[in-house]
């Protein structure tokens, strides 16, 4: 039977609002749902053609409600009070969004028959891993944050989900993405998007700054390929229980590479103050991605090149147009 409704949680926010946008277009005769609290997603991304409840996915009366009226027959679970420094400020109010939310959407999941839950998980599971490039069963989950375990709790909760009641999972465990809609105006911002936030946006006195000497890197995921790989899930005749997988470029670039590329694409000198790097900071990181590969045909389709480049044309065209 041919899909008709889908679930979007965090449809405001950055890879929600991403997902929307290529999904809709992919998927027209697809009713999109979506809903979010707006507690770091924007309006301006929220595509006003879907169906939206600004509501909490921690709330059990708007969420039954959702799932009762909608009939989703599957979920696309990106809503989440993301970031690290943040869950490490806030344990007691993330834990809430990110592992009460969780249980909750596949609590109505599994009460209203979903046919598949994708997860939005994290590289931070990984606390560091050891052998790079990092493999999903190579490296145990060792996670050092509010924010990592409650992505781990997730996961878990996907799997036993899929043992308990047969509910059908995919977690995508995501590094570093980018790209258009991630604004960088946040303290808890990602680097990239915070160095051209004060590129396109300058303001007295808040210089963008460099932790340590710049040779850390990262395998930075542009959006497009992270909306893909929750197609692809999406699309998969496989059973999957709570499965991961890794969804990365399956490359590492370094900060100070980055920093060169955005000055070419932007034509604009950036300055960096120096800051000493972060206590607890990963020095690399960088997945394996074959598993995603092997198991539901991912592969990036927008190199990380190309990615900057768009990336740096929608702060070109926020600055032009003041949004
Ligand atoms: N951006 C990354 O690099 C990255 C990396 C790994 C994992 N992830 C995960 O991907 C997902 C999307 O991240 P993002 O970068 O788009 O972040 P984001 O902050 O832009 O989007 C999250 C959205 O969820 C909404 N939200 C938060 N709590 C909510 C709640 N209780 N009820 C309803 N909506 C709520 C926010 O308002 C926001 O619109 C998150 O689950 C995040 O943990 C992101």
């Amino acid at each position: 039977m041919k899909t008709r409704t889908v679930l979007v949680t965090g449809a405001a926010g950055f890879i929600g609002s991403n997902f929307v946008r290529i999904f809709s277009k992919r998927f027209p005769k697809i009713k999109i749902v979506g809903v979010d609290d707006f507690s770091s997603g924007k309006k301006s991304l929220l595509d006003r053609r879907i169906i939206f409840y600004n509501a909490s996915v921690a709330d059990a009366k708007a969420v039954e409600k959702i799932f009762n009226k909608h009939r989703p027959e599957y979920v696309f679970h990106f809503a989440a009070m993301p970031r690290v420094s943040l869950s490490v400020e806030k344990p007691a109010e993330t834990t809430k969004a990110n592992i009460y939310g969780t249980a909750l959407l596949l609590e109505k999941s599994r009460d209203y028959k979903v046919k598949r839950f994708v997860f939005s998980s994290s590289s931070s599971v990984y606390g560091g891993a050891k052998i790079l490039p990092t493999k999903e069963g190579e490296n145990p989950p060792n996670p050092v944050s509010p924010y990592a375990l409650q992505k781990y709790a997730g996961e878990l909760l996907c799997q036993s989900f899929g043992k308990l009641y047969g509910l059908e999972s995919v977690c995508l465990r995501y590094f570093n993405v980018f790209g258009p809609g991630q604004y960088g105006d946040s303290p808890y911002s990602t680097v990239m998007s915070a160095w051209l936030e004060r590129l396109y946006f300058p303001k007295k006195g808040q210089r963008p700054f460099l932790e340590g000497d710049g040779k850390q890197s990262r395998d930075f995921c542009f959006v497009d390929n992270a909306v893909e790989a929750n197609i692809l899930a999406f699309e998969s005749v496989r059973e999957f229980f709570g499965d991961v997988f890794n969804i990365a470029h399956g490359e590492r670039t370094d900060l100070l590479a980055v920093k060169v590329l955005i000055e070419e694409f932007s034509g604009k000198k950036l300055s960096l103050k120096k800051r000493p790097i972060r206590l607890g900071d990963v020095r690399h990181t960088h997945a394996d991605i074959s598993k995603a590969r092997k198991m539901f045909g991912y592969k990036p389709i927008v190199s990380f090149e190309a990615g900057l480049q768009k990336t740096v044309e929608w702060f070109k065209q926020r600055a032009s147009t003041r949004t």
